[in-house]
């Protein structure tokens, strides 16, 4: 067996029938294991491939399996456990930071002025091309530590600075290097289409997509240099219109990838609509989602991906969060990580969702964990702490898991260990000994 985990106060499992991701008023019903008593902590087992073997108090638990059977031993007296969390967006290759643009859109600048200008993600774009792999890879992995620290144990990456063949093929290949270097798991999504690049129209940049992006990719997925998990298009009033978008996400479709792409974010276009029609897996941002669009996601499954560090920092309308959920839509969170919002906090994501969109904490922890997972289509294996589920787990160093969200800015503060497929991934300094008492 390869970890215990002994003696926590309190095991969040999230959900504990098997649910794939949380609807409506379930994502406020979490099912939690409080120990009665100090001396009758609770247990988490874990097999030699990493999956949950057991959960119960730890007399039940080290009566199945005795301590000596295990190679490592978490002592979590004090501590809570709950899984991993999972960020659902991220676009973490990139060269270039855009901290001027910080100050502009602060003077009173919007993100399209700001894009039109010549800044934006066009700014990113010209610095990602002219760095090399070994530099975005340097880049990119202190920000994977970043957060793992803060509890994330599986994130979605985007490539999307390049906007041409080699450098969007730079990007994927970047993604994949990292995989032998963080204990991170990487869902990885190819966003050729993330701007329309200097020089060329949306419609000539989606045929460069779709005849020459997606084949091309495709071919080095086959020969086994990547694994690419999804399609993304940033489908936006001058951007993708909505037929290049459904064209382009087509085109990823037909090679087996999820559709999880940008839709609804500063214009109702309908994205919402059209991705439900094709079966998207996800939809990020939805700021501006129109009731019809909510309705026909909710029908189609499809998870409504939300990022309010993006509206914060924007001062945009916060999307209709209580409304989404109201309609059966099942809610995700991510930290849309990116050179506009510097975030690599899911604590903090949490935080802001429950003040700016009228999220509870224990929506926000559904979003962040089972239907983040939902999103990446990986609810069968992640996202809950369930037997036979990946042992995706962060320890607490706090009275209860509401701490992780209501101790805003000091989740790597009060994150003890971070277990990754049953490995002790990280643990905080001093966190050997009993959880402290607050
Ligand atoms: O999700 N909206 C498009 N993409 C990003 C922003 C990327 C950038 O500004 O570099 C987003 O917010
Ligand atoms: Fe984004």
């Amino acid at each position: 067996m390869r970890l215990l985990v002994h003696s926590a106060r309190q095991v969040v499992q999230v959900c504990d029938q098997g649910q794939r991701s949380l609807r409506g008023a379930d994502m406020d019903r979490l099912a939690v294991l409080t120990a009665e008593t100090d001396s009758a902590g609770l247990a988490v087992a874990v097999d030699s491939d990493g999956r949950i073997a057991a959960i119960g108090t730890n007399k039940t638990v080290l009566a199945a399996y005795p301590e000596s059977r295990f190679d490592q031993v978490v002592d979590a007296t004090g501590r809570v456990l709950l899984p991993g969390l999972v960020d659902a967006h991220t676009h973490p290759v990139w060269s270039g930071d855009r901290v001027d643009e910080f100050a502009m859109k602060l003077a009173g600048a919007t993100y399209m002025e700001v894009h039109q200008a010549g800044g934006g993600i066009n700014f990113t774009v010209q610095r990602t091309r002219a760095a090399c792999e070994a530099d975005l890879l340097e880049a990119l992995l202190p920000r994977l530590h970043r957060m793992l620290i803060s509890g994330t144990t599986l994130a979605e990456c985007k490539s999307g600075y390049g906007l041409n063949t080699v450098t969007e093929v730079k990007q994927l290949r970047v993604l994949e290097a990292a995989r032998s270097h963080t204990p991170v798991q990487i869902s990885s999504t190819f966003c050729g289409a993330h701007s329309v690049p200097r020089g060329k129209t949306s419609s000539e940049a989606t045929n460069i997509v779709i005849n020459e992006m997606v084949p091309e990719i495709k071919r080095l997925q086959e020969s086994g240099e990547l694994a690419v998990d999804s399609i993304d298009v940033f489908c936006e009033k001058g951007v993708f219109n909505v037929d290049e978008t459904r064209r382009i996400l087509q085109a990823g479709k037909e090679q087996g990838w999820l559709i999880n792409f940008h839709g609804e974010e500063l214009n109702p276009l309908g994205s919402a609509e059209m991705g439900a029609e094709l079966g998207a897996a996800a939809i990020s941002h939805l700021e501006h989602v129109s009731e019809e669009g909510m309705r026909a996601m909710s029908a189609a499954g499809t998870v409504a991906v939300l990022l309010p560090t993006t509206a914060y920092i924007l001062r945009l309308r916060p999307p209709p969060a209580r409304q989404l959920i109201e309609h059966g839509v099942p809610v995700a969170l991510g930290t849309d990580f990116n050179p506009n919002a510097y975030c690599l906090s899911m604590p903090l994501v949490m935080h802001l969702a429950c003040v700016t969109l009228g999220l509870t904490m224990q929506e926000a922890l559904a979003a962040a964990t089972i239907n983040s997972a939902a999103s990446l289509g990986r609810g069968d294996t992640h996202g809950s702490l369930e037997v036979g589920k990946q042992a995706d787990m962060v320890v607490l160093d706090a009275p209860s898991w509401k701490h992780l969200i209501y101790q805003f800015g000091e989740a790597s503060n009060i994150i003890s260990h971070v277990i990754k497929a049953g490995q002790v991934v990280h643990s905080r300094p001093g966190a050997a000994g009993p959880g402290s008492q607050f």
